[in-house]
């Protein structure tokens, strides 16, 4: 009896390790449109783009701007502003009561500015947010401020280094209506989420600054499991292995020419089964039955 219930217990755990869910489910809102919300977002607004951007956009991505417990789930600006835009499907039980809002008075995530209270906000689009003069409720007149007080207050971070810091706003700043896509949403991509990863290592590379090329690489890391949390276990086990091994080979040094020659390559062979993949709505759909 007690062995039946220790191996159910094995069991049902190995199940919950195989279970697709990926760190962007945690704060999406369940229902029917699951599979489409977790595939698709809203069009960036970015025209031409600079070394300086880019890192901007690599840290936007990343938890390594936040602190405490928003950072250890991996949460991001980008979570809830999608692509500098607005995620409408955002759904965090510990900062919210409904979707596309977030409590920024919150005990969960601020040590500081907690108020005891539920009262999440409406997230706000964040293109064009360089011509406006005035930011959050609190209508701070400087979006250095501003930014700053999200990370450190809001988000327990610790004060980027001001070269990461300066690229976050020159990326924010950079957003424009003007340049945004036709289409309002997009499809999530391998190709596009491959190259995000070459794109946050381009920018590690070309920072002069070592502690924000730090940073860009642990984002390209991230990056990396974005792609590996949508390749159902049971069928990419070797994919992952790889791909989880290439994240490791980043911890301690810059990417090489061999790296990105291998990264290439496991990317390619990916994308020819990208219909297999948790990048496809429908495999995910099915997934999550
Ligand atoms: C949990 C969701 C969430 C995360 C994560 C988040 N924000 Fe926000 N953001 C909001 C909400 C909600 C507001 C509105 C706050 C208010 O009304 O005071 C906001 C407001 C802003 C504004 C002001 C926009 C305006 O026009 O008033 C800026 C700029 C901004 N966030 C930048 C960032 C940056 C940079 C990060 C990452 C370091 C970030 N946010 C992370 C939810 C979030």
């Amino acid at each position: 009896m007690i062995w039946r219930i220790i191996v159910a217990a094995l069991l049902s755990a190995t199940l919950a390790r195989d279970a697709p869910l990926m760190r962007d489910a945690r704060w999406t809102e369940a229902g029917p449109t699951l599979a489409r919300d977790l595939t698709h977002a809203p069009g960036e607004c970015l025209g031409e783009t600079s070394d300086e951007i880019e890192l901007g956009r690599a840290l936007f991505r990343s938890s390594i701007l936040l602190g405490g417990p928003a950072a250890r789930i991996g949460l991001s600006c980008h979570s809830c502003h999608a692509n500098g835009r607005v995620n409408a499907r955002f759904l965090l039980p510990e900062l919210t009561d409904r979707a596309g809002a977030a409590d920024v008075t919150s005990e969960w995530a601020s040590a500081v500015r907690g108020d005891g209270a539920m009262n999440p906000r409406a997230i706000p689009d964040l293109v064009d947010a360089g011509a406006r003069d005035a930011f959050g409720m609190g209508r701070d007149p400087s979006l250095e401020h501003f930014a700053m007080s999200v990370i450190t207050e809001e988000f327990q971070g610790a004060p980027p280094p001001p070269s990461a810091f300066a690229a976050l706003i020159v990326y924010i700043r950079a957003l424009r209506t003007s340049s945004c896509p036709a289409e309002a949403e997009t499809r999530q991509t391998l190709a596009d989420a491959a190259n995000d990863v070459r794109r946050a290592l381009a920018a590690s590379e070309a920072s002069g600054d070592e502690a924000s090329a730090h940073l860009a690489r642990f984002a390209a890391r991230e990056r990396i499991g974005f792609i590996v949390e949508r390749l159902p276990p049971s069928r990419f086990a070797r994919a992952r292995r790889e791909l989880e091994q290439l994240a490791r080979d980043l911890i301690a040094a810059p990417a090489t020419q061999a790296w990105h020659a291998r990264f290439d390559a496991a990317a390619r062979r990916l994308e020819r089964r990208e219909r297999e993949t948790h990048f496809n709505e429908r495999t995910l759909a099915r997934a999550l039955e």
